[in-house]
C-alpha cells in the first residue's frame, strides 16, 4: 500500500493567511496541519508517502519534512502540482510512484480523530471510502445508502438533497484507479472530480463505504480552522499521534533550538 497526501490547492477561502504559506502548513493547535494526514497514513503502517504540493510552497514543505521522517523508516517523496486540476489528478501525478500497488489518498486539510487503519490494512481490492453525517451535504460528494447500508449512489455537491452522508477526504483504491483517473473529463467547475472514480468502482459493484464515529475536521475556512484547533486541544487529539511522528517532531524541535542558540552566540 502506497500513500498520497494531496496538499496543493489555492486555499482561496483562507486568504490572506494563505498568501504567505500553504493552508496545510498553518497551525492546528501545536503542530502544522500536514502532520494530521501524515499521522493517518503512518498509523496505518504506510511507509512510502508522496506529498503533492503547490510550486510556491515546495521549499517550505522540504524545510519542515525533508529530513525528519527518513530516519524513522518513512520514505517521503515530493511532486509539484502546477495547477489544482482536481482531486483525481493525484493518481495521474502519482502513477510511477504508485507503480503496481494499491494506494490510500488523503487530503492535506482533513483531520480524523479516530484511527482508521483497520480498513486500510485489511484492504484487498476495489475501492473503499469513509462517509460521515453532516448538516450541509450540498458542499460535498454525497453517498446514498440502501436499507442494508450498501452504497447505491454518489453525487458531487448535489443541488437536490439525496442523503446527509458526505464522502470524507480519505480514499483507498486498487491499482485500476490510475487508468480510471486518466479517463475522467473535467466537470462544470473545470476539475477532474474524485466522485467520478467512486462511480467507476460503484458501477463495477466494487465500492465499499464505511461510516465512523469521532470527529472529521476539514480545516479549510477560518471558522473550521479555529474549530479544528479547539477540538484537537479539548479532545487531546494531539496525544493520539504515532510515536514516529512524535519522535520526529521532538527531534526537529531540539535541532531548531540548537540552531537558534548558535545564531545568538
Ligand atoms: P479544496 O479545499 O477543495 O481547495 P483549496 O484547498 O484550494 O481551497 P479553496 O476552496 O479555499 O480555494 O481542496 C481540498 C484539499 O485538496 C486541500 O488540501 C487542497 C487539495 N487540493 C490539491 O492539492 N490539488 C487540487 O487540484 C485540489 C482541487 C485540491
Amino acid at each position: 500500500m502506497k500513500g498520497i497526501i494531496l496538499s496543493g490547492g489555492t486555499a482561496t477561502r483562507l486568504f490572506p493567511l494563505t498568501a504567505t504559506t500553504s493552508k496545510q502548513l498553518l497551525p492546528v493547535y501545536d503542530r502544522q496541519m500536514i502532520f494530521y494526514p501524515l499521522n493517518t497514513l503512518i498509523k496505518a503502517g504506510i511507509k512510502d508517502i508522496l506529498l503533492i504540493v503547490a510550486p510556491e510552497h515546495s521549499g517550505q514543505y522540504l524545510n519542515l519534512l525533508g529530513s525528519i521522517l527518513k530516519k524513522h523508516g518513512i520514505n517521503l517523496y515530493f511532486e509539484v502540482q502546477k495547477t489544482p486540476r482536481g482531486l483525481a489528478d493525484a493518481f495521474i501525478m502519482g502513477e510511477s510512484f504508485i507503480d503496481d500497488d494499491s494506494v490510500t489518498m488523503i487530503l492535506g486539510d482533513n483531520i480524523f480523530e479516530n484511527d482508521l487503519s483497520k480498513e486500510i490494512k485489511q484492504f484487498k481490492s476495489g475501492a473503499h471510502v469513509f462517509a460521515k453525517k453532516v448538516s450541509d451535504p450540498e458542499r460535498f460528494g454525497v453517498v446514498k445508502f440502501d436499507k442494508n447500508k450498501k452504497a447505491i449512489k454518489i453525487t458531487e455537491k448535489p443541488k437536490k438533497w439525496i442523503s446527509d452522508y458526505a464522502v470524507t477526504g480519505l480514499y483507498i483504491y486498487d491499482n485500476r484507479v490510475i487508468g480510471a483517473a486518466k479517463k475522467v473529463k473535467p466537470s462544470g467547475r473545470g476539475e477532474i472530480e474524485i466522485t467520478a472514480l467512486h462511480n467507476f468502482y460503484l458501477k463495477l459493484g466494487e465500492l465499499t463505504v464505511s461510516t465512523f464515529s469521532g470527529e472529521w475536521l476539514d480545516a479549510g475556512t477560518f471558522d473550521s480552522l479555529l474549530e479544528a484547533g479547539n477540538i484537537v486541544k479539548k479532545k487531546k487529539i494531539y496525544k493520539n499521534f504515532d510515536p514516529i511522528i512524535e519522535k520526529a517532531i521532538i527531534e526537529f524541535n531540539v535541532e531548531l533550538k540548537e540552531l537558534a542558540k548558535k545564531r545568538l552566540l
